[in-house]
């Protein structure tokens, strides 16, 4: 069944505009009914605003009060009717107004293997370190940063002749597919939390 998101962005929107594209060419059972933004300058609101979505942009000063922005932010998406929340490229941690109006139907989109290279450096992290193998993480966010239910994972091997920049594009590739497809996997409801606070897929029905 169709699912309504919303999509929380800070910069250029390129996860954003996978998931766009995805509902478009009917790979994902979704709409979008708003896109939210930390930043004004941020290009994703380009991407929103030529796709016929709604955007809300929250200034700095509102940001100054955390809970209060995102008691704002929640009750903008339960004013939409969103079912889930989609965290793609948002710089910001999300609080416990937000975390309370959506307990598990948080979505964060994390460019490590969790729970390697947490934070806001993850892939310029990882290359530093050397790894061989690398990825990208999907997860139910909670109040520990980028510790939530880990929902999808897909590697990334590093090949040698790489720099910096070949990673991180071959990261973001890996993510415009893995997290359409993650989504996907909530709107076909096959997706649960165990006590333990692991996460099990259920086949394809
Ligand atoms: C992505 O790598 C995401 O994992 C990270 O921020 C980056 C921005 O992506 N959190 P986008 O182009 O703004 O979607």
């Amino acid at each position: 069944m169709s699912i309504k998101l919303g999509v929380l962005i800070s910069g250029s929107g390129s996860n954003l505009q996978a998931l766009i594209d995805s509902i478009a060419a009917g790979r994902l059972d979704a709409s979008i009914e708003i896109v939210v933004s930390s930043r004004a300058d941020a290009y994703g609101l380009k991407r929103a605003e030529a796709a016929g979505i709604q955007t809300l942009t929250l200034s700095r000063e509102v940001y100054a009060d955390p809970l209060a922005a995102d008691a704002i932010i929640a009750a903008e998406l339960k004013a939409h009717e969103v079912d889930y929340v989609i965290m793609a490229g948002y710089m910001r941690m999300v609080r416990e107004p937000l975390l309370m109006s959506y307990p598990n139907r948080v979505v964060n989109l994390h460019p490590a293997l969790l729970p390697s290279f947490v934070g806001a450096h993850a892939i310029a992290d990882a290359y530093e370190r050397g790894v061989k193998v690398t990825g990208v993480t999907v997860h139910f966010a909670n109040a520990d940063y980028d510790a939530g239910p880990i929902i999808a994972q897909r590697a990334v091997e590093v090949r040698e002749e790489w720099g910096l920049d070949e990673l991180e594009a071959a990261i973001h590739d890996v993510e415009h597919e893995l997290l359409p497809a993650t989504v996907q996997l909530l709107a076909e409801g096959r997706v649960s939390v165990r006590d333990d606070g692991t996460v099990s897929v259920a086949p394809r029905a």
